[in-house]
């Protein structure tokens, strides 16, 4: 689609309203509608899935470039991963970019818990050392939801391949999927601030230890999680029987196959809880 640009200026960043609504519109924004399919991660957050349907397109899970592209139209990569924090290496990162650019498919990045790296620093699709000077064909999400704990501002942001920031700007104007001036005011000034940031990621980190030792100490096993906001946590046990254990004990996780049949046997435990409320968590694990 090309709709007329009658302002001449094309921003290289697309504000959004938080990075959800971008997700489950990119493939209609990119004007993908009607036959393909979208990759997505094996165990994904849902709103990638949403997006395809909405499109009417299908969704194929994968966590590796497959060897074949017949109908793929569009990547979704999430690095740091909801819900396992898996954070993928330059290596992957890199296989994904070549992929695309072989194969003529935009490969977009939803990184909004960038920030948030624990045992690794995250990397950007866009990085350099991943994309090279060119962005061609890739496109990356932020949001500041996670890491200016932001989430009722709904401030994210789209950048990357100048023609396709283009095409999803021109129209999300169209539509009136706009950030208000005030919003864009307040993103400006938290994206000015680093300190902010750290404040919170220690926040995060403190609670993540209390609650990893003690995940750990009652017998259960944190798999990936190297970032992000929240622990992969199995038993070796269908997500259920972890869920209704948890449960017992007053401590709500979100069961892992929510996100996809691999997750089946883990359970997502957020570190998003008050100070208090994981330290009640701590107590009653170990207890
Ligand atoms: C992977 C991922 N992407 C996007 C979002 C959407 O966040 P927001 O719309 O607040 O920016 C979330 C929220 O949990 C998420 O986990």
């Amino acid at each position: 689609m090309r709709l007329a640009d009658p302002l001449g200026a094309v921003p290289s960043v697309v504000p959004t309203v938080g990075s959800k609504e971008l997700v489950a519109l990119l493939p209609t924004l990119l004007g993908l509608r009607g036959a393909g399919t979208v990759l997505i991660p094996e165990v994904a957050y849902p709103t990638y899935e949403v997006g395809a349907v909405l499109a009417g397109l299908a969704v194929r899970r994968t966590d590796t470039p497959p060897a074949d592209a017949a109908d793929v139209v569009l990547v979704w990569l999430n690095s740091p991963g909801n819900p396992h924090g898996r954070v993928l290496t330059d290596d992957e990162l890199r296989a994904w970019v070549a992929w695309g650019r072989a194969h003529g498919v935009p490969v977009v990045s939803d990184e909004c818990y960038a920030t948030l790296g624990w045992d690794v620093e995250p990397r950007s699709l866009l990085h350099p050392e991943v994309a090279g000077e060119d962005h061609t064909g890739l496109l990356a999400v932020h949001s500041l939801s996670k890491q200016s704990t932001a989430a009722g501002y709904r401030a994210g942001l789209l950048s990357g391949d100048p023609a396709l920031v283009r095409q999803v700007w021109e129209v999300r104007r169209h539509l009136g999927l706009l950030v208000p001036t005030p919003v864009q005011a307040a993103m400006a000034a938290a994206l000015a601030d680093d300190a902010h940031v750290d404040e919170q990621r220690e926040r995060y980190r403190a609670r993540r230890d209390r609650l990893a030792a003690a995940v750990r100490a009652s017998g259960a096993r944190i798999d990936h999680s190297e970032a992000g906001l929240y622990l992969w946590v199995t038993r070796d046990e269908d997500c259920w029987t972890t869920i209704d254990r948890l449960a017992g004990l007053g401590i709500v996780a979100a069961p892992g196959a929510f996100y996809g049949p691999a997750g089946a046997r883990h359970v997502r435990m957020a570190l998003t809880a008050l100070d208090e409320r994981i330290d009640a968590a701590v107590a009653r694990l170990t207890g």
